[in-house]
């Protein structure tokens, strides 16, 4: 219960079953004691329940007090054109292992290979790789707006037969009630308006769909939440609940996720954090009204405040490849079954 309360969360639903055991996840507060394996987590029951969470709206969820450097589609560009080098064999090994890609696509109940799937930042196709276990490569799309992850997932054997296009999360090149699931990892943080690319996930589903987005946890612990805000947004379990359920979605679940070494630990935030799942119950567009999009990529920006929040926000970047090392450390000297 403390745990929640300092997540901020005023409605709690015990959602059995949904705690992540193969990850020998135990569940623990931001201080280390552990928890049993069922989690109680926060959920907003109807879109009339005031939340104590920031609002979602693209003013609210990014104050001018915390300013996030890599929260723009052209920063996330040229963050991914560097990146994208060492994304699969530096990145992912840290922080996306492929047991927690398994667990995270659990929810998404991928159980028939006909099932048309988008893979919304599908970028290197990592998280693709895990979608084609259960469904036929040649349904499934992988849709970036990075051209350099997309030339990584072109060279791999399994996703030979998928569709590999550019585009934005924001404003989806598919027409409505058209796959059967969306997808979507660790591509929330880098978009601007994320209510904006759950809205469209809600669109482009068909009826009886179902949408997960797997991305970061926000940190509790006051220098990892400094270097959390500096980079990219890092969503609060609940303000992602309120984002589906505005959206429209039913069924709206969350899954814990985290890397295995971490024993539960989720005080430092976490770049993959959470599975959210939410079932679309009607056809056609989401019944969420949104003004026109935040952010003019057309638009010139000054290329020195560019260059500089780039260079803060990759710095930010840097804390969050320690922190893995830090944790696996840790995990190595600390005695098993005791709190890290
Ligand atoms: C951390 S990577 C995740 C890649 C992959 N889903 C995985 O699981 O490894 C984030 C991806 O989101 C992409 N991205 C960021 N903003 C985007 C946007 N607005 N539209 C589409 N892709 C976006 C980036 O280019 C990058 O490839």
């Amino acid at each position: 219960m403390a745990f929640s309360m300092l997540n901020g969360a005023e409605n709690l639903k015990l959602v059995g079953g949904i705690a992540p055991t193969g990850l020998g996840f135990l569940g623990s507060d931001f201080h280390g004691r552990f928890f049993p394996n069922k989690v109680l987590v926060p959920q907003i029951r109807n879109s009339n329940v005031k939340s104590l969470a920031p609002k979602c709206s693209l003013s609210a969820s990014r104050p001018a007090s915390q300013p996030r450097f890599i929260q723009h589609k052209k920063e996330a560009f040229w963050f991914y054109r560097f990146l994208s080098v060492v994304y699969d064999h530096v990145i992912n090994p840290g922080h996306w292992t492929e047991d927690m890609r398994d667990e995270a696509l659990e929810p998404a109940d991928l159980y028939d290979r006909n099932m048309r799937v988008v893979d919304v930042g599908g970028g290197t196709g990592f998280t693709t790789l895990g979608i084609v276990k259960h469904v036929d490569a040649k349904n499934v799309t992988i849709l970036d707006q990075s051209p350099h992850q997309l030339a990584k997932a072109k060279q791999k054997e399994a996703l030979k037969e998928c569709k590999i296009i550019e585009g934005d999360a924001e404003d989806l090149p598919f027409p409505t009630d058209y796959a059967d699931r969306y997808i979507s990892a660790g591509s929330i943080e880098y978009w601007p308006d994320p209510q904006r690319g759950i809205k469209e996930a809600y669109r482009v589903l068909k009826i009886g769909g179902k949408a997960c987005i797997i991305g970061p946890v926000y940190p509790t612990f006051w220098l990892s939440r400094f270097f959390a805000d500096m980079w990219m947004l890092f969503p609060k379990e609940e303000e992602y609940i309120e984002w589906f359920q505005k959206a429209g979605f039913k069924d709206v679940e969350l899954k814990r996720i985290g890397p295995k070494w971490y024993r539960g630990v989720r005080r430092h935030g976490l770049i993959m954090g959470c599975s959210v799942t939410g079932v679309k119950p009607f056809s056609g567009d989401s019944p969420l009204q949104l003004g026109p999009k935040a952010e003019d990529v057309e638009k010139p920006v000054n290329p020195f405040v560019f260059f500089l929040r780039f260079l803060l926000g990759a710095m930010a970047a840097t804390y969050f490849v320690l922190v893995p090392i830090y944790m696996w450390l840790k995990d190595q000297i600390v005695p098993k079954g005791m709190p890290i």
